[in-house]
């Protein structure tokens, strides 16, 4: 067993620190009070190759594993978890399902666009009324001659409005469940398509979060991704490697509430010492550094079993519940260690809490994992 990480991976990792430190890090308060997607930043994600890692290179991808996409998840979440979010719906919810899902016509004229970063897309998979229950849903697409009809609303849909194109579910045979749900790609622009506000959230401002309307928007057959019918399992796969980007982007903001809560309890002087001499703000940080390391040691044992072709979906979830719940703890004793400073909105620290929230909701609740986990176990 091997516990290094290899050189191109380490590379990628200080590729990743460097850039969010130097270019993410100063403006990211500003962006997350004022919701200022951070389009600067994207743009130079996109030259690194952060928005296509693990697609192949013949469609403009970085052909990299997913311990490295992981890696540079981590490093940008732990500097800014809302362009962290923009990225990793990018790579493992839309790149991600196109190569493994999508025809060769998709693949060329599509993925090729978002595999550069040049182009965004975005997952639209919850409706009002359909969130974990997610066959639950109602949107609909007809068939029409070379089209398909495509008519309701997705909510919670993160990149909705910045995006170019949009991987949506739909139903193509009522009274089927789970077994009449399609997937299709469709592009912003077409007569019917309406990106809604952008939602006002507790975390992760910077990115954006819309509901989509669809009335009677024409998409292309070729646009059907994978065969009628096969929508829900092609969503439901997709949200394990999901789950992955996810937690590595918990992990981030647990790295980044560890880092400052080790520097913050070293500089403040409190009855004439450092706080750091008191047990109570010890036991905080050995707890923080410990749900750490196992959080990672999770993520990354879910990304190399990925890459490996296992099966991997409940480890993935184990590593989204895992990280998740950890960052939350972490943040929220980060903001108890610095005190009223933490709670003050310039200090960036209450941030790290309000971003880790989120991380324990979206691409499947920590509940959720529980189920994809527990039903993995008792088959
Ligand atoms: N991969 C492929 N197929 C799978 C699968 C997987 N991981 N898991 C299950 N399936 C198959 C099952 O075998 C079954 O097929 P058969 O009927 O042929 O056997 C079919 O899919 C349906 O499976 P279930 O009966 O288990 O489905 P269910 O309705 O009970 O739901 C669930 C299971 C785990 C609860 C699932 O609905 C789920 O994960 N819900 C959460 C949804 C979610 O994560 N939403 C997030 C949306 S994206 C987002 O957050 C927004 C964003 O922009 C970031």
């Amino acid at each position: 067993m091997e516990f290094q990480l290899n050189d191109e991976q380490k590379l990628i990792q200080k590729t990743a620190r460097d850039f969010a430190v130097n270019e993410l890090a100063s403006g990211a308060v500003e962006r997350d009070e004022k919701k200022i997607w951070p389009r600067e930043g994207i743009s130079q994600m996109a030259d690194l190759g952060f928005m296509g890692m693990m697609t192949d290179p013949q469609y403009n991808g970085g052909g990299m594993d997913t311990i490295s996409y992981a890696l540079a998840m981590e490093e940008i979440s732990r500097v800014d978890a809302s362009a962290a979010v923009v990225m990793s719906v990018n790579n493992s919810l839309v790149c991600y399902l196109l190569e493994k899902f999508g025809s060769q016509f998709i693949k060329e004229k599509y993925l090729s666009q978002l595999a550069t970063g040049k182009k965004i897309g975005a997952f639209s998979l919850s409706e009002p009324q359909s969130g974990s229950d997610a066959s639950n849903m109602r949107t609909i697409a007809k068939r029409e001659g070379e089209n398909y009809l495509l008519t309701g609303t997705k909510n919670w849909v993160t990149n909705g409005i910045n995006s170019d194109f949009v991987i949506v579910f739909a139903i193509t045979e009522k009274g089927e469940g789970h077994k009449g749900i399609s997937c299709f790609l469709v592009e912003k622009g077409l007569d019917g398509f309406e990106a809604g506000k952008p939602e006002n959230k507790l975390g992760i401002r910077a990115s954006d979060t819309c509901e989509l309307y669809f009335d009677n928007v024409k998409v292309p057959v070729e646009n059907l991704i994978g065969n009628e019918g096969e929508g829900f399992k092609i969503a439901l796969a997709t949200l394990d490697g999901g789950r992955i980007g996810i937690a590595s982007q918990a992990l981030g903001i647990a790295q980044a509430s560890l880092d400052a809560s080790i520097s913050y309890s070293k500089e403040r002087i409190q009855f004439g010492k450092p706080i750091a001499v008191n047990q109570e703000i010890q036991f905080k940080i050995a707890d923080m550094a410990m749900e750490i390391e196992a959080s990672r040691l999770l993520i990354h044992k879910a990304a190399w079993m990925k890459d490996k072709k296992q099966n991997y979906g409940h480890v993935a979830s184990m590593a989204k519940v895992y990280a998740s719940e950890a960052a939350m703890r972490a943040s929220t004793q980060c903001v108890q260690i610095h005190g009223g400073f933490g709670f003050m909105r310039e200090s960036g620290i209450e941030r790290l809490m309000r971003d880790a929230k989120i991380t324990q909701i979206y691409e499947g609740t920590s509940e959720i994992q529980r189920v994809v986990i527990a039903r993995a176990l008792l088959k």
